[in-house]
């Protein structure tokens, strides 16, 4: 992460919350909140309560998020949403290819790289999330998997649009399991991924985030936070109670 560059607390609503509930919710979140102005904060809701969080979320700092998109603009695409219509919906950030996606979607990499560059195209930042399975880790595969996963997801993304991309470790087996990611493993996983991302992006590579994803709690945000290379936090689960992640987004580090 470059100077000057804020932390990313991000909350993955999944297939949670109506656009009723989500504008109750985004109420008695935004004033737990407050305006912290060393971190950045955001919310991706499912598409059909996007117009309701971005209404509640006018004159706030916190951003919109939307959980994924279609690679192409416009067109004959029945059931898709593109980078426009989620730019004109006034969303900043976008997940591409998560987890639960890659499983039950069978989202693959040549996929993600298309909606990269969809979203690049569009003026928003992607988030490609990348990790490993519990099988793939136990094997001593986890680097390898993570490795491809970030070459394939990111070819045809050029250096220069380096600074809006965004990458999330969310080891699979850390995701709502109550498991997270140990800070050494962390740490690890993030070095290896800023390394990879030199290697592609060159001096471009300083600017991209790497946020790490699976069961981050109010009781783990610290230690991970603090582990080096960690650069922001995509929460599932915790983000949908407004105490839990008003206290995760208000995560203090130990200098
Ligand atoms: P979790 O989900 O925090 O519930 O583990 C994280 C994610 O899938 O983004």
């Amino acid at each position: 992460m470059s100077p000057g560059t804020r932390p990313l607390v991000l909350g993955n609503w999944k297939m949670s919350l109506t656009g009723t509930e989500a504008a109750v919710y985004v109420r008695s979140l935004l004033p737990r909140l407050g305006s912290p102005a060393d971190r950045e904060i955001a919310v991706a809701p499912p598409f059909t309560a996007l117009a309701a969080v971005a209404a509640q979320l006018k004159g706030s700092t916190v951003k919109l998020a939307a959980q994924d998109l279609f690679w192409e603009d416009e067109g004959p695409y029945t059931g898709e949403i593109s980078g426009v219509m989620l730019q004109d919906a006034g969303v900043t950030y976008v997940l591409v290819a998560h987890s639960e996606r890659r499983r039950h979607l069978e989202e693959n990499d040549r996929l993600a790289s298309l909606k990269m560059r969809a979203a690049l195209r569009s003026g928003l930042c992607p988030i490609l999330c990348v990790g490993e399975d519990e099988a793939e880790r136990a094997a001593g595969r986890a680097e390898r998997v993570v490795r491809t996963q970030l070459a394939l997801g990111l070819e045809g993304v050029g250096p220069g649009e380096a600074s809006r991309v965004h990458v999330a470790y969310e080891p699979v087996w850390a995701i709502g399991t109550g498991r997270a990611a140990t800070a050494g493993q962390a740490a690890e996983m993030h070095t290896l991924i800023r390394l990879e991302l030199r290697s592609l992006f060159k001096t471009g590579a300083a600017a991209v985030r790497i946020l790490y994803g699976g069961s981050v709690t109010p009781q783990n945000v610290d230690e991970l936070m603090g582990s080096p290379g960690v650069d922001g936090v995509l929460v599932g689960g915790a983000s949908l109670k407004a105490e839990e992640f008003a206290r995760i987004a208000a995560y203090r580090v130990a200098r």
